[in-house]
């Protein structure tokens, strides 16, 4: 399973891309709004910095023929780029066009199957379904994913799921045994799989006793 990065903070990438953690990352206008920097020149130093890892940026246009203009301009920013259209009309027609174009397009804001099989046969080259916003409104939103899984497979469609939204550690572990393609996921998440306290407390327990040797 592919783990993005779901952050438009240039330090949380560095140092998790430093690590060799992250196979891509994952922004949108909200996670953008959060820095201080150009949102434009965040998306570019990101897309630099990812080097292969695919990096998806998000249109703000609502009309498809905005979204076409605006995807193709993300694109100059590198060839990682991953062109992010919403799950409307208009973001399936763009999402088609720049397919044609060969500029792969991740559909977002993803809440039902039958959204993902639309998105899919518009060629999107990823789909992200927002399972934590499912929860929030008392859906389980995990479940889609194993629907989405099994669709997919039926018909060999190509696209990829990559898991969104995610709330907690147990979402990855849901998603990987599901078999999901991807998951994104906000850095204080990766922290929580990295950590267990049984770890630190061993580790502790093992840098004691060796003091004790004479
Ligand atoms: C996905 O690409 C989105 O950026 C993100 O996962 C949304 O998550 P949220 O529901 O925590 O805002």
């Amino acid at each position: 399973m592919k783990i993005f990065l779901d952050t438009a903070n240039i330090k949380s990438i560095k140092f998790y891309n430093d690590m060799g953690l992250i196979d891509g990352v994952t922004t949108n206008p909200s996670l953008l709004a959060k820095e201080k920097d150009n949102p434009h020149k965040i998306m570019k130093s990101i897309s630099n910095m990812m080097d292969k890892g695919d990096v998806s940026l998000e249109v703000i246009g609502t009309t498809s023929s905005e979204m076409i203009k605006e995807g193709r301009q993300l694109k100059q920013y590198g060839d990682n780029v991953v062109v992010k259209c919403p799950m409307t009309a208009d973001g399936l027609i763009a999402c088609k066009k720049l397919t044609s174009e060969n500029i792969p397009v991740n559909i977002t804001l993803i809440f039902s199957s039958n959204q993902a099989i639309l998105a899919a046969k518009s060629g999107a080259k990823y789909i992200s379904p927002f399972i934590g916003r499912l929860d929030d409104i008392g859906n389980d939103g995990i479940n889609i994913i194993g629907e989405i899984k099994q669709i997919f497979q039926n018909y060999d469609y190509n696209t990829q799921i990559l898991v969104a939204s995610v709330r907690h550690p147990m979402h990855v572990i849901q998603s990987a045994k599901i078999g999901a393609d991807a998951i994104t996921m906000p850095p204080k998440i990766l922290d929580k799989m990295i950590q267990h306290n049984l770890t630190t407390i061993g580790l502790n327990n093992f840098l004691s006793d060796w003091k004790k040797i004479k």
